[in-house]
């Protein structure tokens, strides 16, 4: 285990590992991929993916048990997303076999930066795809890396457990309509800088998106997925075309309904019902569930459970969930993959 690293505080900040993944797709096909110690990929000044955005990436993490095992949550979902986003910018499949195994690799190969269990931290797998190659005019690469990196984080948001405040952007998007929202794009990111510069600049979190065809409801967070609480004991999270399909908060639709005994419902979640939730959240594989202490609409500031202690519901999902993360809880079937 590398001494120098602080387990417990570790944010969420780049640091390069001894090894990654890399394969090449070229004339119609993936070539066979191979683990490397080069953290710098070289590339055409013209990739479409510098110009154009013909890019897409993931994010997953692994995670060390209490008896030292290593296990990632739900790789095949990633690998899927993958492929949805990669159809909507005409890149090539990334079959989930080569996926998995990309992620697997990486994971042993930069074993002792995997956190010790208890300490919080997970290994962030960061699975890359860009086009690349001599191409000026706005078309699909014809060829295509892959790479999959690493590396040792703690909370995304500073808060953790404890809540933190989110700021609705009236004035910005992250997605159009019938855009890149559902599917994991770099430009949807860049859209999100400035509103999330202004947003972090007054004090807040992040930035709480409204849908962007009427503005009256909420889609998500610049980096995770919203749900929300009711005295009724369901758990609401937004449906939109423009949001990313998170696998977090499918996987809280699942445990909510099925372990904790909750309603779980996907709709609209208009701004006009805020106050039907006695909490909510922000979930991710960054984020994990991070409970949403208030949130902020021009004038109005709208708190849920507390501003200052995480709600007893949100607590419960969240020992679910991490639970079964870190190989404490049973999963469901498929849940987790196993590093051998
Ligand atoms: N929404 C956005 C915009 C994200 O960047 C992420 C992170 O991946 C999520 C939601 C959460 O998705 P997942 O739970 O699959 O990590
Ligand atoms: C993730 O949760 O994996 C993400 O991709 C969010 C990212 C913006 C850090």
């Amino acid at each position: 285990m590398p001494r120098d690293i602080d387990w417990e505080n570790l944010g969420f900040n780049y640091m390069k590992l001894p090894y990654r993944y890399i394969a090449y797709y070229r004339d119609g096909n993936w070539e066979k991929g191979e683990l490397t110690e080069d953290s710098t990929l070289h590339i055409s000044e013209s990739s479409p993916a510098l110009h154009y955005g013909q890019q897409a990436f993931e994010g997953l993490k692994a995670y060390r048990t209490k008896s030292g095992t290593i296990q990632l949550f739900r790789p095949d979902e990633n690998a899927k997303r993958l492929q949805r986003t990669a159809e909507r910018l005409l890149m090539p499949q990334v079959p989930v076999d080569l996926f998995v195994e990309a992620c697997k690799q990486v994971t042993k190969a930069n074993d002792a930066f995997v956190p010790p269990y208890g300490t919080g931290g997970t290994l962030y797998l960061r699975p890359l795809l860009i086009g690349v190659g001599d191409i000026i005019g706005v078309q699909p690469a014809q060829e295509y890396i892959f790479t999959v990196f690493a590396m040792p984080v703690g909370n995304y948001f500073k808060g953790g457990l404890t809540p933190t405040n989110f700021l609705v952007a009236d004035d910005f998007d992250r997605a159009a309509p019938y855009g890149t929202g559902a599917a994991k794009v770099g430009g949807n990111y860049a859209a999100s800088l400035l509103p999330g510069k202004k947003a972090k600049a007054a004090g807040f979190s992040d930035v709480i998106y409204l849908d962007p065809a009427t503005h009256t409801k909420i889609e998500e967070v610049g980096s995770a997925n919203f749900f929300g609480i009711t005295a009724n004991n369901e758990f609401i999270t937004p449906l939109s075309p423009s949001i990313l399909p998170s696998i977090t908060k499918y996987s809280l639709l699942y445990l909510a309904e099925h372990r904790l005994g909750m309603t779980p419902v996907e709709g609209d979640v208009y701004l006009s019902d805020l106050e039907k939730f006695i909490e909510a959240g922000a979930c991710g594989t960054a984020a994990v569930i991070s409970p949403i202490g208030g949130i902020q609409h021009g004038d109005n500031f709208h708190v849920f459970y507390s501003e200052s202690e995480v709600g007893p519901v949100t607590r419960k999902l969240y020992d679910e969930l991490t639970g079964i993360q870190f190989g404490d809880v049973e999963a469901p079937d498929g849940w987790i993959v196993t590093i051998d």
